[in-house]
């Protein structure tokens, strides 16, 4: 089974690709490393807390990481999108009892797994690039990355540039793609396309095997009206984070251009992906996904979403 450590801010794409990593039986989520981003550093390690105690696994480690940006500017929650509390209408239990681990546990993960570690990063980077500053040595040992994030030719969804992830600590997720080996980036010009949708939904809802199936509907709903409003014509609702998480085992729901990426650090262009497509220059070992194999992605996801398909 693939080893993950998850970094994420649970939200609600992040709390669907944790439910996916937990239902599908060949991934082994080893932790999650909640930090600020859709709402703030507590309300996403009580998210995750609540999301893992759901499906039994309250063992697997919490390990809250960063609640603020390294540029210290105020931090933008989106709850118009996911929620005031990140899961839509979804809150944990008042009287949840959960236990966080120490920043460290993250070492010990990856010297655990040596050599088998994969990281996958669908929040801020702001955790993840401290990682590499902090655990040098460690992180030489960590198998692969995959990390959500990013806008190549496409808008962004935050501004007209910018994606959300990128957009939130672009000096971190400069730092991750430079020092992260074996690096999948999936950006929005795959994850808008990752779209479930309400019919699907229902599906999921009365699966009698995914122990996450009452809340489905209701996250949905909530989700799904966002993305209604703002883009004329859509079909459902874009799991950016979920497809992330797919594609450690599915590599092949998605093409790729091979590019190292950057993210501009500029006021104006803060957040900003781009490539370097010069021909005199090295292109790089970046996999970087470009296009998704929709009914593929669909046909994958009802595998592990809807257990009895
Ligand atoms: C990304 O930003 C977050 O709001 C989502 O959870 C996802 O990780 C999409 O731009
Ligand atoms: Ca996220």
């Amino acid at each position: 089974r693939k080893k993950i450590l998850l970094f994420c801010d649970p939200g609600i794409d992040d709390s669907l690709a944790i439910m996916y990593a937990m239902l599908d039986p060949a991934l082994d989520l080893v932790g999650i490393v909640t930090g600020y981003g859709n709402i703030t550093r507590e309300q996403a390690t009580a998210n995750a807390a609540y999301l893992v105690q759901l499906a039994g696994r309250g063992d697997i480690p919490i390990i809250p990481g960063a609640s603020s940006p390294v540029q210290q500017e105020d931090v933008i929650f989106y709850p118009e999108i996911h929620g005031k509390e990140g899961i839509g209408p979804i809150r944990p239990p008042a009287d949840m009892e959960y236990h966080i681990y120490p920043f460290d546990t993250i070492r010990t993960i990856i010297e655990r797994y040596k050599n088998e570690l994969i990281i996958v990063s669908t929040g801020r980077s702001t955790t993840l690039a401290n990682v590499f500053i902090l655990f040098p040595d460690q992180m030489e040992f960590v198998q692969s990355f995959y990390v959500m994030g990013g806008a190549f030719f496409v808008p962004g969804n935050v501004t007209a540039l910018a994606e959300a992830n990128f957009f939130g600590d672009p000096t971190s997720s400069n730092y991750v793609l430079t020092f992260a080996q074996n690096l999948t980036i999936t950006p929005l010009n795959v994850t808008r396309h990752a779209v479930i949708t309400p019919g699907l939904v229902d599906e999921i809802a009365q699966s009698k095997k995914n122990v996450y199936s009452f809340m489905i509907a209701p996250i949905f709903k909530y989700y799904y009206r966002f993305y209604k409003e703002k883009t004329p014509g859509i079909k459902g609702a874009p799991i950016h984070d979920l497809l992330t998480v797919m594609l450690v085992k599915n590599p092949d729901l998605v093409d790729y251009i091979n590019y190292d990426a950057n993210v501009a650090e500029g006021i104006e262009t803060k957040g900003l992906s781009y490539i370097d497509v010069r021909p005199s220059r090295p292109k790089g070992q970046t996999r970087i996904a470009i296009d998704l194999h929709y009914e593929k992605f669909i046909m994958r996801f009802k595998e592990v979403m809807v257990p009895e398909y």
